[in-house]
């Protein structure tokens, strides 16, 4: 395996925290580039059940980790976080955090929680966590960094001056209590001390693991259609879940980048608001939804549902440069008697493949569905392509043909051992 980024082709929570597992102990280091705790990867192995949120899944098999750059971090959650990994047992000799990393503050989650509830009908449906008023300020040039944190007196004095402005659009846009600046610095500063040991310059480390030959897994987060530039703006998050993110995400250059795996669903789910063309309001929707358990890692609500949509895929074989697909979940179609597959939308009497970038012009998009017949045979203990039912195999390869990607990985279960590898590069 060379350098290779995970990403999500959809609207996340496609399983990338299980494959990043599962390729974990064939790399030497696992980089997180992007989001922050607004992403939850569920990874079940060792007879648990880990859930991460901005601890990159390496950690669980003591890989060097990496929180990189690009990446937005709440220390308090992060603390919390770690303590929880470390009572399941979960090693942190190994967890390294950028030092340009931008810190979540109270107000980011303050101000998120405001500007949706301001939106009204038309909120994004956030995770409530901060981020886009972190990454606002991180482009604003008014954020606090991690190197920022860990240096007492810089911390205090943008503070001050952060608090300063922001407690005024509280109060004076919003009618809310201003923040009290002591309780965020102490709460800030004990954080600080412990989050210190772990960080570092990444770009440097990272650039160390490439010149020594070592493989660098990129662990994605969101997924191709939260882009801020390339997916369903504005319902999307604030940074680049596409592979393209990783660079600034971790602080190295393109061409040490070998390949992009695109981590996909056998069918499509999404959290929060905005347009999806193959939402499914009836009982396979629900069947989904049940079977799948498509419920939020990171804030339980319960996930949106539809058939795949190849025109999505296709996407996202193009803005991410997939040269594979992990294709999971499958086992969650078994029961179906007919699976529809979305290869084109409707559109004014013609049909487009291409996925349009305009927010109004997908709302008006129909789905063109392809019907193929499904199994009932149990799945999720096969150990190859042949020992799945003749419809499974035809659907895989059907997908296959249509997005024009490779499929070098099946996930037929939520464990590690429930995966079976069709590509010769991931064995
Ligand atoms: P991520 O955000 O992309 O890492 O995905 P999540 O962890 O949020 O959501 C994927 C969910 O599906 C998790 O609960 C996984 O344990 C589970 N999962 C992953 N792969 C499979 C699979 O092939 N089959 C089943 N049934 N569950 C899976
Ligand atoms: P993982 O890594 C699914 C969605 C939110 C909302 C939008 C903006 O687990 O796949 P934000 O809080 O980021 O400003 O919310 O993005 N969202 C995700 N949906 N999986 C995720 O991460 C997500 N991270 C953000 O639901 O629609
Ligand atoms: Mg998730």
């Amino acid at each position: 395996m060379g350098n290779l980024v995970v990403v999500g082709a959809q609207w996340g929570d496609e399983g990338k925290g299980k494959i990043t597992d599962y390729l974990t102990d064939r790399c030497d280091v696992v980089v997180r580039t992007s989001g922050g705790n607004n992403a939850g990867h569920t990874v079940i192995a060792n007879g648990k059940t880990y859930k991460l949120h901005v601890i990159p899944s390496g950690v669980i098999q003591n890989k060097p980790s990496v929180i990189g750059s690009g990446m937005v971090l709440d220390p308090v959650w992060f603390v919390e976080e770690m303590n929880t990994l470390k009572e399941q047992g979960v090693k942190f000799d190994n967890l390294m955090i950028d030092k340009r990393a931008h810190i979540i503050m109270p107000y980011h989650k303050m101000l998120d929680e405001l500007s949706e509830k301001a939106l009204g009908k038309k909120d994004i449906g956030t995770t409530k966590r901060g981020i886009g008023p972190c990454y606002t300020d991180k482009i604003k040039r008014s954020g606090i960094r991690v190197c920022d944190l860990i240096n007492e007196s810089l911390f205090k004095e943008k503070l001050e001056s952060n608090l300063k402005a922001v407690n005024k659009e509280i109060s004076e846009i919003y009618g809310e209590k201003p923040l009290d600046f002591d309780e965020i610095y102490d709460e800030y500063i004990k954080c600080a001390n412990i989050i210190k040991p772990f960080v570092k310059d990444c770009s440097v480390v990272i650039y160390d693991y490439i010149k020594q030959n070592k493989k660098i897994l990129f662990e994605g987060a969101q997924g191709t259609l939260l882009d801020i530039d390339f997916g369903t703006y504005p319902y999307v998050t604030s940074s680049h879940p596409t592979s393209a993110g990783v660079c600034p995400g971790c602080g190295i250059g393109p061409a040490y980048i070998d390949d992009c795996l695109g981590i996909a669903k056998a069918y499509t789910t999404r959290v929060g608001k905005g347009p999806f063309p193959t939402e499914l309001f009836d009982k396979d929707g629900d069947f989904l939804r049940e079977k799948g358990f498509e419920y939020g890692t990171t804030t339980g609500r319960p996930r949106r549902c539809g058939w795949l949509d190849t025109v999505i895929l296709k996407y996202a074989v193009r803005v991410n440069s997939l040269s594979s697909i992990a294709f999971t979940k499958l086992d969650t179609l078994t029961g179906l008697e007919k699976i529809k597959v979305c290869i084109g939308y409707k559109l004014d009497g013609e049909v487009i493949y291409d996925f349009p970038p305009e927010l109004d012009v997908l709302e008006k998009c129909e789905p063109v569905y392809e019907i193929l017949d499904g199994w009932t045979e149990d799945i999720t203990n096969a150990k190859s392509l042949d020992e799945l039912p003749e419809n499974a195999k035809k659907y895989v390869k059907r997908i296959e043909e249509l997005i024009e990607c490779k499929i070098g990985i099946v996930s037929i279960g939520p464990k590690r051992e429930q995966t079976i590898i069709l590509d010769e590069y991931f064995k």
